[in-house]
């Protein structure tokens, strides 16, 4: 029996908690800080997942054998490092890649380069900074609209402008570079071609050798219906993705996957844990938009309800370094979340609204993603409230199933998008 303590807040880790609860190797199960849902299966901690003092403390007190971090923050931050450096933490399986390995998502321009020396397809791009700000402006004014310009660091989704014109990609150049507009993160900026195509999301779970794959999904970033509107985390989300077909995955494991991990492998970069490859198919082709260092949310809402293997003996492999071992198995069956947020999402929203109708709701998993609790109540508190996730012998009837029950759950100023699958 292991104990486990997983890091986050949000609809991922919700899922997460309740698929690690499920395992017969799951000991003492805690989450830190967890949300009104994560405490049906284990214990919340009132610690913040960047918090990497009460994190040592709470994984001392509580004899962790697991730390499973769910969002890039403590991982890109050097939670795996600092574990492994702590004569008290480093027998501790940490889910997740080294601080340098992490810099697959952290920084952009690390990303890129990464793919360039391990010849992975990606958009064609250039690195600039203050310094190089002029050569900036004028690879902007030879290059073809639209041009997309990316804050290298962590930026909550909100880093990249897909300018349609080159006046445009100008000002978000500058705003970039020269305002600071994200701060230390965009002080290095990514100025790359603009793929056309259509986006999905793979997961690999590797042991720095050898990986397994897990279902696929594809997520609707855009708040609004048909696509508009700002980008938001994630609206919604399917598995699997109907065009993801065998030839087509296939490539992806041989020009992606496989060179990513061996890449990192051959140059000595510690990575236990989840590569998230957000995709982008163009034509028949796949290419990397972005590698993110831990599973998706909404996508890991879809994902691990279609993973039917035991997610605790996973890991277990993982450390062993036998992940090869493994067979997964992907449910047959398609899932389908839809995520309802607060109104006024992804800008200001209120939180603290009583939420009602948990009980009316048959047939859908509900994972929760900014709920807490308070005077007995579960409340809003978040963006991105809460994720209904339902199974079906496709995605439209799993996301149908979806949609019956969002109609149960009740908050004053629920939002949520009526669209997700349809397409399908
Ligand atoms: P990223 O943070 O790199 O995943 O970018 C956020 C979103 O911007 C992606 O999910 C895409 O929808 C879009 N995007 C980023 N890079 C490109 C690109 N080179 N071509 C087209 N769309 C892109
Ligand atoms: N849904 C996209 C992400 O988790 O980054």
């Amino acid at each position: 029996m292991k104990n486990i303590l997983l890091l986050g807040s949000g609809g991922r880790e919700c899922a997460l908690a309740w698929k690690l609860s499920q395992s017969s190797l799951c000991g003492k199960f805690y989450i830190a800080p967890g949300n009104a849902g994560t405490s049906a299966y284990g214990i919340n901690l009132p610690i913040s997942y960047n918090d990497f003092e009460g994190i040592r403390k709470a994984c001392i007190e509580h004899k962790i054998d697991i730390l499973f971090p769910g969002p890039e923050d403590p991982l890109v931050a050097g939670i795996y490092d600092f574990c492994k450096n702590d004569p008290l933490l480093k027998h501790i399986v940490v889910v997740g890649p080294s601080k340098e390995g992490a810099q697959l998502e952290g920084s952009k321009a690390y990303s890129k380069k990464f793919m360039e020396r391990h010849k992975i397809p990606t958009a064609a791009y250039k690195e600039f900074n203050l310094d190089s700000f002029e050569r900036g402006v004028a690879y902007i004014k030879r290059s073809e609209p639209p041009i997309v310009i990316k804050a290298d660091g962590l930026a909550a989704g909100k880093g990249v402008v897909i300018a349609q014109n080159t006046i445009d990609a100008v000002k978000a150049f500058r705003a970039m570079v020269m305002n600071e507009q994200f701060g230390e993160a965009s002080k290095k900026v990514v100025i790359e071609q603009f793929l056309d195509g259509i986006e999905l999301s793979v997961f690999a779970f590797t042991d720095g050798t050898n990986y397994v794959l897990l279902p696929e999904a594809k997520d609707y970033k855009r708040i609004g219906e048909g696509d508009t509107g700002p980008n938001t985390g994630g609206m919604g989300a399917i598995s699997p993705v109907p065009f993801a077909d065998d030839t087509f995955m296939q490539k992806v494991k041989d020009r992606i996957i496989e060179p990513t991990v061996k890449g990192l492998k051959d140059e000595g970069i510690i990575y236990n844990g989840f590569i998230f490859f957000g995709l982008i198919k163009v034509k028949d082709e796949p290419y990397v938009i972005e590698y993110n260092c831990r599973m998706g949310d909404p996508e890991t809402e879809v994902v691990i309800p279609r993973l039917e293997n035991d997610l605790v003996e996973l890991i277990l492999k993982m450390q062993e370094g036998k992940i090869n071992e493994v067979t997964v198995q992907h449910s047959p069956k398609a899932a389908g979340a839809v995520m309802m947020v607060s109104e006024g999402y992804p800008g200001d929203y209120p939180k603290g609204r009583v939420m009602h109708g948990f009980e009316k709701v048959k047939g859908s998993l509900l994972f929760h993603a900014g709920t807490t609790v308070k005077d007995n109540n579960v409340v809003t508190n978040g963006g991105r409230v809460i994720a209904i996730t339902s199974y079906g012998d496709n995605v439209k009837q799993a996301i149908a199933k979806s949609y019956e029950n969002a109609e149960h759950i009740e908050y004053e100023g629920r939002y949520y998008r009526k669209d997700i699958g349809f397409e399908f």
